[in-house]
């Protein structure tokens, strides 16, 4: 499944083989985006295919579901769930405290609607993403298409009141066009460089009409699981 990996990919690897020593037989499994969480997929579907583990999968993004589906994980909808027994996904930063940036792959909006429904969340990561204080990754923002330089103008005043260094919202973008998540939102990247108070900088972000949830997963993070390119593992 490996092959010659760069140490990167051992690091994202080698934290995603050991997150699914978490799943047990039975459980509904939230399936994280990304490529981390790609690797992740992988490890499950062999587990599947080779132990006849029986899970069902809840994918955060279409391209999750896809892979999902074609390692042989049975993918069933957060309905159909209703709450699961646990979320494994990545994260472009975490803390000390466990609280994280995600949105890199623009899937934060369902990735946060399933950790946050989910009994535990597990996070994947590689080293390099381990930070003292949040921000320095952009932060993604999802925002409806509708009026959303006006959304992107109000967010920026509001910038201004909060305890961040830098206050660039960048829409981000695809090929020449707006970058479109799975629910046809655009996502803006937000450039703080530090983020001084997260709890207050999330609430406030999310009072903003036209902005329909941000990358900030404060709380929500039970276990981080770090890989690193040497092959060792750690667990915070
Ligand atoms: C997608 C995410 C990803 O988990 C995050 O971007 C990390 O990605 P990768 O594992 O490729 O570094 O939040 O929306």
């Amino acid at each position: 499944m490996t092959g010659e990996l760069s140490p990167i990919d051992k690091a994202k690897f080698v934290a995603a083989r050991r997150s699914v020593d978490f799943v047990e037989d039975g459980m509904r499994v939230g399936l994280g985006t990304g490529s981390t969480a790609a690797w992740m997929v992988r490890c499950l579907g062999e587990l599947v295919r080779d132990d006849g583990l029986r899970i069902k999968g809840v994918p955060t993004s279409t391209r999750t579901a896809d892979l999902a589906r074609e390692v042989g994980i049975e993918v069933i909808s957060l309905d159909e769930a209703k709450w699961l027994d646990l979320t494994i996904d990545g994260a472009d930063e975490f803390d000390g405290n466990l609280n994280l940036i995600k949105g890199g792959g623009g899937a934060l909006l369902q990735e946060k609607i399933v950790a946050t429904a989910s009994d535990q969340m597990i996070v994947i990561a590689d080293a390099g993403k381990e930070v003292e204080t949040l921000g320095a990754f952009p932060l993604p923002v999802e925002i409806i298409p509708f009026g959303w330089q006006t959304t992107k103008s109000l967010l920026e005043e509001l910038l201004i009141n909060m305890d961040v260094l830098g206050r660039d919202a960048k829409l981000r973008m695809n090929g020449g066009r707006p970058f479109l998540t799975d629910e046809g939102n655009y996502i803006l990247d937000l450039h703080l460089q530090r983020i001084g108070n997260a709890h207050r900088l999330s609430m406030a972000l999310n009072q903003i009409p036209g902005l329909v949830e941000n990358g900030l997963f404060l709380d929500i993070c039970d276990v981080v699981i770090v890989g690193h390119g040497d092959g060792r593992v750690e667990t915070r």
